[in-house]
């Protein structure tokens, strides 16, 4: 039998705010004040290669196989203006030429992949995201949507009506671009999930990252996107950006929660000037330190855990009776390039330029600019630019700190016997480097091996480090704090 480490639960995870004082947090912060991985992927996409597409042609072939249904991510990259902080592959444009050849490159797309998988396989999970979505006019998404629908059809029918069970559709949305017709046209097709970029709701924050959305209005569209069908609202906001301060930053929270989102992502704003140009316009003089950083992070900890809230992985929330918060809790919680999940072993689909597709031997990446993307798919090319092929060890690796960084917990012979692998003799050397971390008060013994404490939770990406292959050969790298 294959064992799922979510069945050897002895008890849930921290969920609660670390009790160390504020000062011990930032002295060890400072301590480990160091750049690593998000660790959305393992291995992480700077060790991507070139990759043959026939790979991921041959990946393809075992899930039609597999005959599961599967997870697809659109990618929709285009917006009407830059918000200076955003690290999104996003294009500006108001090209009405330029979005529908983006369109009609992505519909071949669609039906390449769905002719290598035989026609046959379902979904599960439709997301779209950007970008943003509806930069597209309805007149170019609902045809696109349709074929999406037709061509990995639900198992049983009820695609028209979307309300087949188990089957999730989610929306990625910008409030100030999204109008009641999008808002119909989704509830029509089953999406009932939106994800709404907030950012931060302070006047003074907005402008310095040029993206003005007063609260007036955020309300208005989330009562629209409410009574146009949606049940879920998922609301995104980020610290760390420029002219946030702790007393800002509450305020912001608890105007957020008037909003009574299910979930919410709390990210860390990673800027990297040197690499996203439009960043450069963000005074560095206007950042939070480090130490306000964590403030920021500790302040959204406490206060909506305070406020019927659960954390949920490294930067995530979710209320103490949605599904995330239950799988948390049970020691089930998965994470893939979209986000957290309950469900395991999803194989991912990722459609569109810049799009991922994880399966479960390989990871492929789609060329990011969308004009290239099209001419890729003009002429009867692959978009696949790079990826990777996991081996074994890298499999297991993945799964050992998909598990911790999820469900809190380093299980190295449960997470073997879950992927029906050994055990690699430098993943037992890592183990023992953990010492320090045990030491400081940040993990400690369990049957299975080692648990994160709700100290270690704010550290989650330095204590995966050690278990990361190719880290060592990655010096140049320039990755966002880890903090
Ligand atoms: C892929 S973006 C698209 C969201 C959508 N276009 C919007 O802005 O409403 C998803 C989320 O990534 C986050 N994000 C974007 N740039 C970021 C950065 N530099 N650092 C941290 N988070 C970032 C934002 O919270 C954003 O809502
Ligand atoms: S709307 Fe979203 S994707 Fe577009 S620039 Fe702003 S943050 Fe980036």
């Amino acid at each position: 039998m294959v064992l799922d480490p979510g069945h050897h639960r002895p008890a849930a995870p921290p969920a609660a705010p670390p009790a160390a004082g504020l000062q011990r947090l930032l002295e060890l912060a400072q301590r480990l004040d160091t750049r690593g991985p998000r660790y959305t992927s393992y291995p992480t996409v700077p060790v991507w290669r070139d990759l043959d597409p026939r790979a991921l042609g041959s990946a393809l072939g075992a899930v039609t196989q597999a005959a599961r249904p599967v997870a697809i991510y659109v990618h929709l990259p285009f917006c009407a203006i830059r918000c200076l902080y955003c690290g999104c592959n996003s294009f500006i444009t108001h090209s009405e030429g330029r979005i529908e050849r983006y369109a009609r490159a992505l519909e071949t797309e669609v039906d390449r992949v769905a002719d290598a998988l035989g026609g046959a396989v379902p979904h599960s999970v439709l997301h779209l995201g950007g970008g943003t979505p509806t930069h597209l006019p309805p007149a170019l998404l609902a045809p696109l949507l349709d074929q999406l629908l037709r061509r990995f059809p639900v198992q049983g029918g009820g695609a028209a009506d979307g309300l087949a069970p188990g089957v999730e559709r989610s929306v990625e949305v910008d409030p100030r671009a999204c109008t009641d017709e999008h808002l119909e046209l989704f509830a029509a097709r089953g999406f009932r999930r939106i994800s709404i970029g907030v950012q931060d709701v302070d006047e003074a924050v907005q402008q310095a990252v040029r993206r003005i959305q007063p609260m007036s209005m955020l309300r208005d569209f989330v009562r629209r996107a409410r009574s146009a069908g949606f049940t879920a609202v998922n609301i995104d906001l980020i610290y760390g950006l420029p002219r946030q301060t702790p007393e800002t930053w509450r305020a912001s929270l608890a105007a957020v929660l008037d909003l009574d989102p299910d979930r919410l992502a709390c990210f860390g704003y990673a800027h990297l000037p040197e690499r996203i140009a439009h960043q450069r316009a963000i005074d560095a003089e206007t950042l939070p330190g480090p130490d306000t950083r964590i403030e920021m992070l500790l302040e959204a900890q406490r206060f909506l855990c305070e406020h019927g809230y659960e954390a949920v992985g490294m930067d995530h929330f979710a209320k103490s009776d949605d599904e995330l918060s239950r799988a948390r809790r049970d020691g089930r919680l998965w994470r893939n390039f979209m986000g957290y999940t309950p469900h395991r072993k999803l194989e991912l689909l990722g459609l569109g330029c810049s799009a991922i597709s994880e399966l479960r031997e390989v990871f492929a990446q789609n060329e990011s600019a969308p004009e290239k993307y099209n001419e890729m798919l003009a002429a009867g090319r692959s978009p696949v630019v790079r990826g990777h092929l996991l081996d074994a060890d890298d499999r297991y690796r993945k799964a050992l700190i998909n598990d911790l960084m999820c469900n809190l917990e380093i299980r190295p012979d449960v997470v073997a016997a879950a992927e029906g692998l050994p055990v690699p003799d430098a993943v037992a050397r890592a183990l023992e480097g953990l010492a320090p971390f045990a030491n400081e008060g940040m993990l400690e013994r369990t049957r299975d091996g080692w648990r994160v404490t709700s100290l270690g939770q704010l550290f989650l990406r330095n204590i995966a480090m050690p278990f990361d292959r190719y880290l060592p050969e990655q010096g140049g790298t320039n990755f966002s704090r880890t903090v």
